[in-house]
C-alpha cells in the first residue's frame, strides 16, 4: 500500500529557516531534477524544493534510470543559487553526509550509514539513496544548481537486477517510517550544511571524509573502465570534492568522478 505524501504535516515540522519554504509537489512528474532545471529563472528561489510521490522518468548517476515505488519513498529535488560554481561537489557530498548523519543518529543503533563517493548513500552496506547533482547555466554564469535526492524509505521490493544491492530504511529497521518527519528532519540537516559549506568552513571536509566507505584504506580502482593491478590508499577529498588517491609509488592522483569507480566490495 502506498499512501500520498502529507503536505500538511509535512509543513507542521518544517523547522528550516529558508530551505524548502518554497516547494512544489507533485502526484507525478516526469522528474524532480528536469522540472527544476527547466522551471524559468524568475521562478527559482533559493531552497525552492520540489517533491513528487512517483517520478516517471526518474534519472540517476551515469545516465541510470532511478525506479522508486509510488508513493514509498522520497525524490526531491533542491535549487539552489550559490554564488559561485566552485566546490559544487563538496555541496553534495554534504547533502550526503546530512542524511547519513540523520540515519546514524536516529534511525540505526550502531553507526552504519556512510557515503560511497561519489554520491551515494549507503546503510549496512546497501545503497539507500542516491544523489544527481546537475547546473543550469546562463552563458558562463551559473544560473542555479539542482540537487537531486532520491532516498529509499519504505519500499520493500527491488527489481531483481538490484535487490542485492539495494535496501530501504524501513528494511533494516524493520518498522514503517514516515516520510513527512524524515524529510523535515533531513531538510533541517542539509540547511546546516549548506551554511557549513558556504561560510567555507574546513571541518566539513574533514567530517565528510570520515563518513567515505574505504577513508584510509587501501582498495581497488577502475580508472576509465579499466580495472588497476593494484589497490590505491583513499586519502579522502579535495576543497573540490574530487578524490584524492595515493599510488604505490608514493604519488598523490585527484580523480573527478567521471574518471574512476571505486571496488569496495
Ligand atoms: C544515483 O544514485 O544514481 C542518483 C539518483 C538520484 C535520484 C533522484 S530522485 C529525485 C531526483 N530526480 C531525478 O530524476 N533524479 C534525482
Amino acid at each position: 500500500m502506498s499512501s500520498q505524501f502529507n503536505l500538511t504535516a509535512f509543513r507542521r515540522q518544517l523547522g528550516t529557516q529558508w530551505l524548502a519554504h518554497s516547494m512544489l509537489f507533485f502526484e507525478e512528474l516526469e522528474s524532480t531534477n528536469t522540472y527544476l532545471k527547466k522551471l524559468p529563472a524568475d521562478e527559482i528561489e533559493q531552497g525552492l524544493l520540489c517533491l513528487t510521490d512517483h517520478q516517471t522518468e526518474g534519472r540517476g548517476q551515469y545516465e541510470r534510470k532511478w525506479e522508486s515505488k509510488r508513493g514509498k519513498n522520497l525524490t526531491f529535488s533542491l535549487a539552489f543559487k550559490p554564488s559561485s560554481n566552485e566546490r559544487l561537489h563538496v555541496l553534495t557530498l554534504a547533502c550526503a553526509l546530512a542524511i547519513v548523519e540523520y540515519l546514524n543518529d536516529s534511525v540505526s543503533d550502531e553507526p552504519c550509514a556512510c557515503i560511497k563517493w561519489p554520491n551515494d548513500v549507503m546503510l549496512n552496506d546497501r545503497k539507500v539513496g542516491g544523489l544527481l547533482t546537475e547546473t543550469v547555466f546562463s552563458g558562463n554564469v551559473l544560473d542555479r544548481l539542482v540537487i537531486g535526492i532520491g532516498l529509499n524509505v519504505n519500499q520493500q521490493k527491488f527489481p531483481a537486477d538490484v535487490s542485492k544491492v539495494a535496501t530501504s530504511i524501513s528494511l533494516e529497521t524493520k518498522k514503517p517510517v514516515d516520510r513527512e518527519k524524515l524529510l523535515s528532519e533531513i531538510l533541517q540537516r542539509i540547511e546546516h550544511k549548506y551554511q557549513l559549506w558556504d561560510r567555507h568552513k574546513n571541518d566539513l571536509i574533514k567530517v565528510i571524509n570520515r563518513n567515505i566507505i574505504g577513508y584510509g584504506q587501501w582498495i581497488g580502482l577502475i580508472i576509465d573502465e579499466e580495472l588497476q593491478e593494484d589497490p590505491f590508499k583513499l586519502l579522502g577529498i579535495n576543497e573540490h570534492g574530487e578524490l584524492l588517491m595515493l599510488n604505490q609509488d608514493g604519488g598523490i592522483e585527484s580523480f573527478s568522478y567521471e574518471q574512476i569507480r571505486l571496488v569496495t566490495d
